[in-house]
């Protein structure tokens, strides 16, 4: 089999079929399979497709139950895949399928590792919003281009159609996070290894046929935390880069209120816990505690989002977050208290250097123990697909 093309699809019931039908136009002149993924769409994207194809062995359509997202919809369909080059398309009629056999072409004969087909004469073809979505597009390569250096190895790094080599699917896959709701996935491939080689097919992205786009802030946010986490490699969960922005936003609002609390002239109290310790300020109990249930909110609908809380239920996920965040709390005090009592880093050092570097390293060792009781605890729920 030549080439394979994976067709992710979402509520597309006005243009699976037209998809099929261009699809098999555009590739009739070799050995190829069309593979729709699609996500129990509620519209009937999946039947509508299985029906067209269903006299015809190259069109496959896998209909996946509990299952939610781009990124994972495609490595799905790249899993199922036979042919020796993997093309993604969207299923919505943007992108243009005649410049597919050229894109396969550059990899299958000329050796590229991936041929990104990049969008030209946008402006003209994006409808009423042009000119916002050209500038957001615009501006979002921009920024994912300084975070990923990698991601320059193409002009148009926000694409969603491509295709790559089977050999570079087979090195990348296994590697691959699906710790995200959704991401590029075209990222992951081009930020793997030193010396890919990139090729461009220049094509005119369409205005949408029917149906809605499923772009939203929070796919963007996805997006340039796995830009992050891709350039951290992959020792690093793009949740867990998710997490501790979410601790540096938390880290922000216990400031700010100590500072206010400070202000306001709150008292200290002395809670008989740390007696070796200054006595405690009211107004730090208060930070903590402000940046407790912020943290949780922020780690429920950013970081869990797709095992989040709701309604009543965020009170219940409220408690255990609150157990943990003391456990770190106590964590991050006796890593403290170990390391000072014993002359960390040296006995000569400035005292206060020796401090905050004591306090930075108990903060870090409690966030990476947080963070593992939240995912088996607070968070160890079902996920929710819709
Ligand atoms: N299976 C599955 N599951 N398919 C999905 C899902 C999902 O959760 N979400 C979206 N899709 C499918 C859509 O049905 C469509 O075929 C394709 O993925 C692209 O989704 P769109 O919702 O049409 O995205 P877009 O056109 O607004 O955004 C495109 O351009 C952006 C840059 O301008 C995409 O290529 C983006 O990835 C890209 O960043
Ligand atoms: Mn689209």
């Amino acid at each position: 089999m030549r080439v394979s093309v994976i067709v992710p699809t979402y509520n597309e019931a006005d243009n699976v079929v037209e998809v099929i039908d261009r699809l098999r136009r555009a590739l009739g002149g070799q050995s190829h399979e069309v593979i729709v993924v699609d996500d129990d769409s509620p519209d009937g994207t999946w039947r509508l497709a299985r029906r067209h194809g269903a006299d015809d062995p190259a069109v496959r359509v896998i209909r996946r139950i509990g299952e939610r997202g781009l990124a994972s919809a495609v490595l799905d369909g790249m899993a199922a895949a036979e042919g020796d080059a993997l093309a993604v398309m969207d299923g919505d009629l943007q992108h243009d399928e005649t410049v597919l056999p050229e894109m396969v072409r550059s990899v299958l004969d000329g050796g590229a590792d991936i041929c990104v087909g990049t969008r030209t004469g946008e402006s003209g073809s994006f409808g009423d919003r042009a000119r916002l979505r050209h500038w957001l597009t615009a501006a979002g390569a921009a920024l994912v281009r300084r975070l990923l250096p990698r991601l320059r190895r193409t002009s148009d790094p926000l694409s969603g159609f491509f295709v790559v080599s089977r050999g570079l699917y087979e090195r990348a896959a296994p590697r691959m996070s699906r710790g995200l709701r959704e991401y590029k996935i075209l990222w992951a491939f081009l930020a793997r290894g030193r010396d890919l080689t990139v090729t461009e097919v220049g094509y005119d992205f369409r205005p949408r046929a029917g149906g809605e786009t499923k772009l939203s802030g929070a796919i963007l946010l996805d997006d340039l935390v796995n830009a992050l986490a891709l350039r951290l490699g992959r020792a690093v969960s793009p949740l867990f880069v998710k997490y501790c922005l979410v601790g540096a936003t938390g880290v922000a609002v216990s400031l700010a209120v100590y500072g206010v609390g400070e202000l306001a002239g709150l008292p200290t109290v002395s809670l008989g816990i740390t007696p070796d310790l200054n006595p405690i300020y009211l107004s730090a109990l208060l930070g903590i505690q402000a940046s407790i249930v912020t943290n949780f909110l922020a780690n429920n609908f950013f970081t869990f989002y797709d095992r989040r809380y709701r309604g009543w239920g965020l009170l219940g996920g409220l408690m255990l977050f609150q157990v943990v965040s003391v456990v770190g709390v106590f964590v991050q005090l006796a890593v403290f208290q170990l390391l000072h009592r014993n002359g960390f880093p040296t006995e000569s050092a400035n005292a206060d250097v020796a401090a905050a570097v004591n306090n930075g390293i108990g903060l870090a060792v409690a966030t990476v123990t947080n963070f593992f009781l939240n995912v088996s605890i607070t968070w160890n729920r079902v996920r929710r697909t819709r």
